[in-house]
């Protein structure tokens, strides 16, 4: 064994397995949990603890260090500086954890509405009658971007020149809570009838959204649902 501790050794690989976790994993995939992360560093940790367990010298190298580090005997003026540091600020650290979990939270509530209300029985399952080929893609993009970018955006992420002000925001189709949780029935139904044609259950909800049935003929709303999906790079759901 070389000089470093165990004891240091290990505080580097949970450090790389750490980082490794949180900015190497995203790169290739989808960012992980943070749970999930911490309990991949909770689990290495065990591994090194059981390692460094094995054998006396082990053990020693391990939590050595860490020991003679507490106890303080023997230790220069700044590692005195350092322990007392450490013993004054993890037992604050801690209480500060406990306190932030258990205080009342001042936020106000959630407002509790239904985001996505069950459509009317008529819409339910209709499917779109444009087939779906390039030009009626292109076609419904340039129909998105006269009407509904203002709002929705030209990147289809809620953040057009006129999105800001309105509570609830304009919906936000690149996020996987919107539209492509949906079926196209569904974006049918909400883009005809807009904020008005909202149930009760989705109530108080002062939607901005427009009732587009007095302005576009249907089959330019199917277009442009074609166009919300290929633009925003989601599927819309179907029943299978
Ligand atoms: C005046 C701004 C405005 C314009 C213009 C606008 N919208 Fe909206 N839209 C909203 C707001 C605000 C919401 C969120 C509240 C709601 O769902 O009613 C919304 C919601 C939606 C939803 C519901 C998404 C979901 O997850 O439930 C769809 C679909 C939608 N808009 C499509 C369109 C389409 C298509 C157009 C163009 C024809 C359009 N919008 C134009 C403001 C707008």
């Amino acid at each position: 064994m070389g000089r470093t501790s165990l004891a240091v050794k290990g505080a580097i690989l949970l450090a790389a397995i750490f980082v490794f976790l949180k900015v190497g994993v995203p790169l290739f995939t989808a960012p992980l949990p943070m749970s999930l992360v911490w309990l991949y560093v909770f689990l290495t940790a065990c591994g090194i603890v059981v390692y460094g367990t094995l054998t006396g010298e082990s053990s020693e190298s391990l939590f050595g260090t860490v020991f003679r580090f507490l106890g303080g005997g023997g230790l220069g003026g700044t590692a005195r500086s350092l322990r007392l540091a450490v013993l004054v600020l993890f037992p604050l650290w801690v209480g500060w954890v406990t306190y932030d979990d258990l205080a009342p939270q001042t936020e106000p509530p959630v407002e509790n509405r239904v985001i996505h209300p069950a459509p009317p029985g008529w819409f339910v399952g209709l499917a779109n009658p444009v087939p779906n080929t390039p030009e009626n893609v292109m076609m419904g993009k340039g129909l998105y971007a006269a009407y509904c970018s203002p709002c929705h955006g030209a990147m289809f992420n809620g953040n057009g020149p006129a999105s800001d002000g309105w509570n609830p925001p304009p919906a936000n189709f690149v996020d996987s809570g919107t539209i492509a949780q949906l079926q196209e029935s569904y974006l049918f139904w909400r883009i005809k009838k807009g904020g008005v044609g909202l149930p009760v259950e989705a109530h108080p909800w002062k939607s901005a959204m427009p009732r587009w049935e007095v302005e576009l003929p249907d089959e330019w709303i199917w277009k442009i649902i074609m166009a919300e999906y290929a633009g925003s790079g989601h599927k819309p759901r179907t029943w299978e």
